[in-house]
């Protein structure tokens, strides 16, 4: 294994994932956590030091215990990492003005270093700094192998104890080629690459195992991929103590309830409530169009009833959720920062307090296309790990003004012939997301000779990679023109189809 020290850097799970795709397996512990006892019994073959928000200039800040220089394996240290390796080993870091750095920069090469073989290939690299504090005089044993403008110690190495230091950030998209670092580094390790999502599967078994005992835990299925992939992968750790809720608002897709509880009831064997609650929630929308009320109202009762029914299962400790990582990453860099509710995001992040369960979280170090890995390979069809993201509130935000039962109907039929066509034409991977929307508008139409009297619809294809800015997709017209003509035909209820051609910003993916 290569242990990760974390120092508490934002992006140290970024240092795992860049491990896992070269298919080193890694152990994050945090710095305080981090004893020569632990190390002799982790007995990493290498190990990394994070970034982190302190600076070693301060009395009492972070550092790695010092035996750890004579373990004999090679170490990286990357930012505040690079520090404390410097300051532990009598060098000299320094603080203040001038010598922070933040964003892209460039390093040039100053020497040859087995680090960086393959990695300048014409000229200057780029980099993403973050830092306040930097290197002022380098450790005895320790030589300058590049620089940047604002880092003269920008790669540093003592070559011969294979200790290397670096002052920028590899482990992030804007520094391009920073994988190859990596790479290198577990290479002259001596790590061989032959990790896969398996041996992950195993671990987080038997890391449930060990947390959970014999208690119960009570999961909410959603039908969605995070929330299904968890569901699957407790209950191979400990079968039928894991019990799934899933809540039927009234606002899903067509044939969406069966799916899921033929899939995880039958399939799986999973204990599942289906929990069909559509008359409560249609009947508390009942003349609600404002979005956000139709939102809060959604979110209120769908903590209520989940309540209910995990109330029911005696001596149940644990809830399990489908955290990933960039939730864990919002949640932490944003909470009570200066960002407005653009919408309410359905969100049952108040439960566990409120029920006094603790958390299961075993996706939490993961990135979406890991979830997608992990779950195909504890056997979900793929046709169920490649669904779109589906939103908590359901139908409800893709029926603007007030819901009724009738134009529920329509929008699901509407829906399903829309999803069809795109997976008759073999595009629905390459969308993010697509959906109708049922408009609440009539328009007149003419069909068969007689008029007609119906809603319109807007249809929704996005493409994205995490949700957060979107562009709609670029259908052919015939497409188009295909899709609207069976929609027409197929649907009563509908006579006119539009496509919605805004992307985020300034539009957002749901239509509420
Ligand atoms: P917007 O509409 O904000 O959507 O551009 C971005 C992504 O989030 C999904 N979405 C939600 N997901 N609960 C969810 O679980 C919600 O309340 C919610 N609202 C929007 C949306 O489908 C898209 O993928």
């Amino acid at each position: 294994t290569l242990l990760i020290i974390d120092f508490g850097s934002q992006v140290t799970q970024l240092i795992a994932r860049r491990l896992r795709e070269l298919n080193v397996f890694s152990q994050i512990m945090p710095y305080q956590a981090v004893t020569m006892a632990e190390i002799e019994r982790i007995a990493p073959k290498a190990i990394i030091f994070s970034g982190g928000p302190d600076s070693v200039t301060r009395d009492g800040s972070p550092r790695a215990p010092d035996g750890v220089f004579d373990y004999g394996v090679p170490i990286l240290g990357i930012c505040y990492g690079q520090q404390v390796m410097m300051t532990q080993l009598g060098g000299r870091v320094v603080s203040g003005e001038g010598t922070s750095e933040f964003g892209r920069a460039w390093v040039t090469p100053a020497a040859e270093l087995d680090l960086l073989e393959g990695w300048f290939s014409d000229g200057p690299e780029q980099v993403w700094m973050s830092h306040g504090d930097h290197v002022a005089e380098l450790a005895p044993g320790f030589s300058v192998y590049g620089t940047s403008p604002g880092a003269p110690f920008a790669i540093t190495a003592d070559a011969a104890r294979h200790f290397y230091a670096v002052q920028f950030h590899p482990e992030v998209h804007h520094t391009p080629r920073g994988a190859r670092l990596y790479e290198n580094f577990v290479r002259l390790a001596g790590f061989k690459g032959d990790w896969t999502m398996a041996s992950y599967r195993d671990e987080a078994i038997a890391n449930i195992r060990e947390t959970v005992g014999d208690a119960k835990v009570i999961c909410g299925l959603s039908g969605g991929v995070d929330s299904s992939v968890a569901a699957v992968l407790i209950h191979e750790a400990i079968g039928d103590q894991l019990t799934c809720v899933f809540v039927d608002h009234g606002l899903l897709r067509l044939n969406e309830a069966e799916e899921v509880t033929r899939m995880f009831g039958d399939h799986y064997n999973i204990p599942l409530i289906h929990a069909d609650e559509s008359e409560l929630f249609l009947g508390a929308l009942e003349g609600v169009s404002d979005p956000e009320e139709k939102r809060k109202t959604i979110g209120r009762l769908f903590i209520d009833v989940f309540q209910k029914h995990a109330d029911t299962i005696e001596g149940a400790q644990f809830l399990a959720q489908g955290t990933l990582y960039p939730d864990v990453i919002e949640s932490v860099s944003f909470s009570g920062g200066p960002s407005v509710t653009i919408k309410s995001h359905h969100n049952v992040g108040g439960l566990p307090e409120k029920m006094g369960l603790k958390l299961v979280e075993p996706l939490r170090a993961l990135f979406k296309d890991e979830v997608r890995a992990l779950g195909h390979e504890l056997g979900l069809p793929d046709s169920f790990i490649g669904r779109h993201p589906f939103p908590g509130p359901g139908l409800a935000i893709r029926c603007p003004g007030e819901i009724t039962r009738e134009k529920l109907e329509i929008l699901r039929k509407a829906d399903a012939v829309y999803i069809d066509q795109i997976r008759k034409h073999g595009l629905y991977d390459e969308i993010w997301q697509a959906f109708v929307a049922i408009l609440p508008v009539r328009t007149v139409g003419v069909m068969g000779d007689g008029r007609t009297y119906d809603f319109a619809c807007a249809l929704r294809a996005v493409t994205s990679v995490d949700g957060m800015t979107a562009d709609y997709y670029q259908f052919s017209h015939d497409f188009l023109g295909e899709t609207a003509t069976r929609i027409i035909n197929e649907v009563r209820g509908i006579n006119r189809v539009t496509y919605d051609i805004t992307s985020k910003p300034p539009g957002t993916i749901e239509w509420e």
